[in-house]
């Protein structure tokens, strides 16, 4: 039997795509702007043909050409168009999202066809208000609606799934077949030994299971002082403005806080403490294991842009998960 396929738009380092290939999925195209993210996909999926290229300034057409797939039929399209496209726009209203990336993506949806698509975005997406006053998720699905897709979002956190990190993302899935939109349900929750609607789930993952031998983590990866004493003024300054946190110490017990794009500045969202003075980031074998990346996930780039492709990507475990909830529909 041929394998099921997808195509990945805004594919980043490839997260999506290594959870639909675990799911028995083949990538057979995608398409991403940055040169590091791109070369990244291609030495983990071999298989797909990467385009990249601002997605703004292709056709479909084009695209189906370079790829070699004119032809063919597409079971799923996946991917998450950056939610700061809001503010790329520049047009009459920039919070309307048919000038944004979504636009771009909803585009490709409709002159390729997919069986399904998968789009996954920040939660964010689910109260962002255009300047008129409409939700900017009811526009995104409204559009697709036009175009002959039934489409629904769900809220997945990523500890649901054996993720030792609790990232929350939305994700929307439609289908122009007459078949259901079901989303995965939940494998891990945080009280051990749940029995939801009669299946046994297990228990959230803590950090610990992923974390290097501090013998074998690199000294350049632990603070100095002087950042410590830094960290810890930022923290009390925040408090007294009723703010945010300036770090987060993980609980090796508990998933890990959300990895951000950002991680590379400091690693300031999640920090391993072993003592007062002995604080440090997590390498980038770690937060590549904390978004479910297997061990011989090959990144291309710098140490910064390394951080930035695994910080970007959807956990691989729960794109897997939502890869084989589609496939029941497709096989
Ligand atoms: C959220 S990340 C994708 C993560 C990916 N799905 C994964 O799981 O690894 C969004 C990606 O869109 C890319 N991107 C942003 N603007 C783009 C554009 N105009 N054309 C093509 N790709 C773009 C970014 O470089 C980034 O890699």
């Amino acid at each position: 039997m041929t394998k099921l396929n997808c195509v990945d738009l805004f594919a980043g380092a490839g997260g999506l795509s290594e959870g639909f290939k675990q799911a028995g999925f083949n990538t057979i195209a995608a398409n991403e702007i940055e040169n590091d993210f791109s070369k990244t996909f291609k030495l983990n999926h071999p298989e797909a043909k990467v385009f990249t290229e601002d997605i703004r300034n292709i056709s479909v057409k084009d695209f189906q050409k370079q790829c070699g797939i004119n032809g063919i039929e597409v079971d799923v399209l996946i991917g998450g168009p950056p939610c700061q496209g809001f503010s790329m726009a520049g047009r009459r209203d920039p919070k309307d999202p048919r000038n944004s990336l979504f636009m771009e993506y909803i585009r490709f949806v409709k002159e390729l066809k997919p069986k399904y698509f998968v789009m996954e975005n920040v939660p964010g997406i689910l109260t962002m208000k255009n300047s008129k006053g409409k939700l900017v998720h009811e526009i995104i699905e409204s559009e697709f609606r036009k175009i002959g897709y039934q489409v629904k979002h769900k809220k997945l956190l990523s500890a649901d799934y054996g993720v030792p990190q609790k990232r929350r993302r939305v994700v929307f899935i439609g289908t122009r077949t007459k078949k259901p939109i079901s989303f995965p349900k939940q494998t891990h929750t945080e009280k051990p030994e749940l029995k939801i609607n009669g299946f046994q789930t297990q228990s959230w993952l803590g950090v610990e299971t992923i974390l290097l031998d501090k013998t074998d983590v690199p000294e350049s990866y632990f603070h100095s002082k002087k950042m410590i004493n830094g960290f810890k003024k930022r923290k009390e300054m925040n408090k007294k403005k009723g703010n945010g946190f300036g770090w987060q110490i993980l609980d090796p017990k508990k998933p890990s806080y959300t990895i951000s794009a950002r991680y590379w500045k400091d690693g300031s969202d999640a920090l391993v403490k072993y003592t007062e003075t002995q604080i440090r980031m997590l390498t980038e074998k770690e937060v590549a294991r904390i978004q479910t990346f297997p061990d011989d996930y090959q990144f291309y780039g710098s140490k910064r842009s390394v951080y930035t492709q695994i910080g970007n990507a959807v956990p691989v475990l729960m794109a897997k998960a939502i890869a084989e909830e589609i496939k029941k529909y497709l096989v």
